[in-house]
Order: C-alpha cells, then sequence, then structure tokens
C-alpha cells in the first residue's frame, strides 16, 4: 500500500472535532508537523470557495504554505504566500498572484474563491475583495488526494520541506463547493451566522495531527 494510501485511509478513520475557538498552532518550523484534514464531500470540483483565519511572523523572504491538496501526481489546489510577499494559487499548474497585506501576528481572515466557468479567482482579506483574475476556465479540481496545512507534499506525503512549512496559528477554517455571495463571505469573516462549511466545517471537523501542532483543549475567548 502506498503511504498516501495509509494517510488517506487513517484520516477516515477519525471523528469529527467541534473547533470553534480553538486553533491549529504550529510552533516552531519543521519538516515533520502537519495536519491532515478529511473532508465531508470528495474534492471534485468545479467552484470552492476556502476561508481561514492565518497569524504568522514568518519573514517575508520565505514561501510559506498554508493550504495544499495533491492527489497522487498534482498539487491539486496550493495557496502560498510566496517568497517575494505575494499571495497565489495553484491549480496543478501554473498560478495566480494576489498583492495583499502580509500576514502578521493578529491574524487575517483570508477567503480564496474560484470558479471554473470564467477562472475568476479573487482573495477576500477580512471580509474585502481583491481585484480578479483568471486561473484555467474550464478546470476541474480532481478528488481522492489529500489535504495538509503546515506543510507542502511535493511528491508522496514524506518529502516535506521545513524552509516551506507553516508557522503561526490557522483556524475557522472552512471550505465550500460553490463560490459564496460577498455577503455570505462578510459573514464568515465577521462570524455571523452562515451556511455549514459542505467540504470542511471549523465546528465538526475531522483531522489528524502529526508531529509538534498544538490543540489547545479550551476554547480560548477574547484572546
Ligand atoms: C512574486 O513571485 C511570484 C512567484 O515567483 C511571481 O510570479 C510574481 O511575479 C512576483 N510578484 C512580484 C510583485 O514581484
Amino acid at each position: 500500500m502506498s503511504v498516501h494510501l495509509i494517510l488517506w485511509l487513517s484520516v477516515m478513520l477519525v471523528t469529527q472535532h467541534y473547533l470553534y475557538g480553538k486553533a491549529f498552532i504550529f510552533q516552531k518550523k519543521t519538516a515533520t508537523s502537519y495536519v491532515l484534514l478529511s473532508p465531508d464531500l470528495p474534492l471534485s470540483l468545479q467552484a470552492f470557495t476556502l476561508c481561514m483565519k492565518v497569524a504568522s511572523v514568518l519573514p517575508i523572504n520565505r514561501e510559506i504554505i498554508l493550504f495544499a491538496y495533491r492527489t497522487k501526481d498534482y498539487d491539486e489546489l496550493n495557496v502560498w504566500q510566496e517568497f517575494n510577499g505575494t499571495f497565489s494559487l495553484y491549480l496543478s499548474g501554473p498560478g495566480v498572484y494576489f498583492t495583499l497585506p502580509t500576514l502578521n501576528t493578529f491574524g487575517s481572515h483570508m477567503c480564496v474563491t474560484w470558479e471554473s466557468k470564467s477562472g475568476l479567482t479573487a482573495f477576500w482579506v477580512n471580509g474585502k475583495r481583491s481585484l480578479r483574475k483568471v486561473l484555467r476556465p474550464g478546470h476541474r479540481i480532481q478528488p481522492e488526494g489529500t489535504v495538509i496545512l503546515g506543510q507542502d507534499p511535493d511528491s508522496f506525503l514524506d518529502s516535506f520541506d521545513e524552509a516551506q512549512s507553516f508557522v503561526g496559528e490557522i483556524s475557522d477554517l472552512y471550505m465550500w463547493d460553490c463560490v459564496l455571495s460577498p455577503s455570505i463571505i462578510q459573514n464568515v469573516y465577521l462570524d455571523h451566522s452562515f451556511l455549514k462549511g459542505n467540504i470542511f466545517d471549523w465546528k465538526s471537523l475531522s483531522y489528524k495531527c502529526t508531529g509538534n501542532v498544538i490543540v489547545p483543549s479550551k476554547p480560548l475567548t477574547g484572546m
């Protein structure tokens, strides 16, 4: 059995967690710490909205992986802060780059939206949309891969590079198989009521931590 399949099977056995008020805390750069997420729907996607709150004080001149979804041979959906501080989305091939406020210690609420029909892609920071760019019109994101936070899997899931690892906090991760309206994205940012994430929902997330990732046992309120 491949490493890929073993990891995929192991995450399927994980139960759902209510993470509201909690976070994944990646304390230091490693090539070994990561969180595997188990989606509620297969990632066979012609559109998506991915949201998460991210805090990091890593220096600009460093690549930072924010979200990685990889099938056996392709990086299907990767979100980065690049070496030069721009943010990028890659869908198994070329990427699009967005100049946004860089990550900081207080946390940014970030969403990425993409739809296949037009290829229109946007980043949303604290509820505000960036300009739109076009990425891979007509493309479909393929299912049966693995979603990882904290590391960029280059081939199999054990080939990580600590120089690309994530250090900081990730929380409030939600993903939908459609592009949400601006008003719903505002609600997600403001933590008002909104539709359950049908792929990932922070209030019922199936995940497995490996290495040095801390999840506080009690929710932090106002902290
Ligand atoms: C930042 O880096 C990316 C990836 O290397 C590159 O494509 C992009 O043009 C750069 N952007 C700026 C503003 O330098």
